[in-house]
């Protein structure tokens, strides 16, 4: 797929993303996240695409926040129309993707930029990358989801530290709070992710949408243990389930169809 500020490859079942505005540290403006919406849904609906990559073009930046030069005329119909819309068609979007999306933060995660990363299921940061939610220091909130997802990965306390403080966090401390899951150097960042796709690749399509969908519903108080049952008892429904049983008592390894 082609597009403007947006670098986009499927590789091995891998879908590999490049917010591509490297000159403006990455920032989020209406096209690149119009663009970000159409190739979310693209990776939801494909059976070619198992788990995503988002990374940031250049090694100073993931992202760098929404753009500022964009919204700096907005009255607040306008500021909250464009959270609402980004929420539900990026954000919310990858939160509820069947499949896995990993941040893979190489510099700079900054407001809308960090709650990018927040929405992915999983983070790895290089160990140059720089965390926060600088918002306020423009006299404004996080409104990509930002004080949701922060408060859920790192507690209230250092949440609101972060967001009031507008404090930057280094990799290492943000691995110490539980908001990224592997540091590596900048080098390894997108190996990482792959290490962990690859994994992922190999068990049973239905059950990792499966677990995702759980897990989510448990973070954002969708009745978590009512969607766990349900999503169980489906799985044994699937071929998938037949052919992971059957491979276990044959001693093989399985061949999961994503049926
Ligand atoms: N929006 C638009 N442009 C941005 C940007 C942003 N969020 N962040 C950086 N840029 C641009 C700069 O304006 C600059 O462009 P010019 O060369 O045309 O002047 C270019 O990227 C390089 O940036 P700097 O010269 O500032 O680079 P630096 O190394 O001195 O500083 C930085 C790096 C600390 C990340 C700094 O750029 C910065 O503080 N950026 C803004 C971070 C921020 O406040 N993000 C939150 C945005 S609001 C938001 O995200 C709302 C929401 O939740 C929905």
């Amino acid at each position: 797929m082609a597009y403007q500020n947006l670098i986009s490859e499927v590789k091995e079942h891998i879908l590999y993303l490049t917010i591509n505005r490297e000159k403006a540290l990455n920032a989020l403006n209406k096209d690149t996240l119009a663009e970000l919406a159409d190739v979310v849904a693209f990776a939801n609906k494909t059976d070619e695409v198992r788990g995503v990559i988002i990374t940031g073009a250049g090694e100073k930046a993931f992202v760098a926040g929404a753009d500022i030069k964009e919204f700096a005329d907005y009255n607040g119909k306008q500021g909250k129309e464009l959270a609402k819309r980004g929420q539900e068609q990026v954000f919310d979007a990858i939160e509820n993707a069947t499949k896995p999306f990993i941040a893979a933060i190489n510099g700079f995660a900054l407001g809308g930029g960090l709650e990018l990363a927040m929405a992915c299921h999983m983070r790895i940061a290089a160990d140059n990358a720089r965390l926060g939610l600088p918002e306020v220091t423009l006299g404004l909130i996080p409104g990509y989801g930002g004080t949701q997802r922060l408060t859920q990965l790192v507690g209230k306390g250092k949440a609101i530290e972060m967001i009031t403080t507008a404090n930057m966090i280094t990799a290492a401390d943000a691995l110490a709070f539980g908001l990224v899951n592997h540091v590596v150097p900048q080098a390894d960042l997108i190996s990482k992710a792959e290490e962990i796709l690859n994994l992922v690749k190999q068990r049973a399509p239905l059950a990792v949408s499966a677990a995702i969908k759980s897990v989510i519903a448990a973070v954002n108080n969708h009745n978590g243990y009512a969607t766990e049952i349900e999503a169980f008892g489906k799985c044994f429904e699937t071929a998938d389930f037949k052919e992971g049983v059957a491979a276990f008592v044959e001693k093989r390894k399985a061949i999961f169809k994503g049926k």
